[in-house]
């Protein structure tokens, strides 16, 4: 009786011991235990952002080959030069009219990308704007207001200053709608300045 309980119990304690210790044996440190068909599991390729010993920088993330470009993408014919800069300004057309439907669209792209730090309005008073060493200037202001359509581009690609590059962001079609859109907050003010420098004119004196 004794002898029985006690091979039960010695056989039930084998048991568990050898059930716990195969579920923990770790196979590698991805391995959850036992694995009928570790291939299922884990493919034999190296993973994105992983470690390679295959090449000298040991990463598996390759960049494309030089010039590369995507099937259907034109790339920025200008360069980062300033004369890059004075022909994007006067020769890059948006290939989008400043239509309603179209600004709406721009509106939108603006709301996600740019409207923190530029602000509802492109005063410059967006909520992460504080917080930059400078605040974005109002696209409205005499140094903004007559940027081109080419030099907003351009900006965007690029990036100035602060300003970084949007063009790892933003499509080139996203790009161009929100310059419609940017072209309306650039407006905001001017009449009624214009009108202050008019009525601030000193009248002709005969
Ligand atoms: C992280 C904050 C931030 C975001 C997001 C941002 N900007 Fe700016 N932007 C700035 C700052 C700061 C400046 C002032 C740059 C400087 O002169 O140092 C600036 C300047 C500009 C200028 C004027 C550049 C000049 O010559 O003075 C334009 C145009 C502009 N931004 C457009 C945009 C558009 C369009 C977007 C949305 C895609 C955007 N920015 C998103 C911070 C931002």
């Amino acid at each position: 009786m004794n002898k029985k309980v006690l091979f039960l119990a010695l056989s039930s304690t084998i048991l568990a011991f050898s059930f716990f210790s195969s579920s923990c044996r770790r196979i590698n440190k991805d391995s959850s235990g036992v694995e009928y068909m570790p291939d299922m599991y884990r493919s034999p390729s190296y993973e994105d952002n992983s470690y390679n010993p295959l090449f000298a920088d040991s990463m598996t993330d390759r960049a494309p080959v030089k010039g590369t470009v995507p099937v259907g993408f034109t790339p920025f014919p200008f360069p980062n030069t300033p004369e890059g800069l004075a022909n994007a300004s006067q020769y890059w057309k948006d290939p989008f009219p400043a239509t309603p439907e179209i600004e709406a669209q721009g509106k939108a792209i603006y709301s996600i990308y740019c409207i923190h730090c530029h602000g509802p309005s492109g005063m410059g008073d967006g909520k992460v704007a504080a917080k930059l060493p400078g605040p974005p200037p109002p696209y409205s202001d005499k140094a903004h207001r007559d940027f081109t359509e080419g030099e907003i581009y351009y900006i965007l690609e690029y990036g100035r200053n602060m300003m970084g590059s949007h063009a790892g962001q933003l499509s080139v079609d996203q790009r161009c709608k929100l310059i419609r859109y940017v072209q309306t907050l650039q407006k905001i003010g001017q009449t009624s300045d214009t009108a202050k420098t008019v009525a601030a004119a000193p009248a002709p004196t005969k």
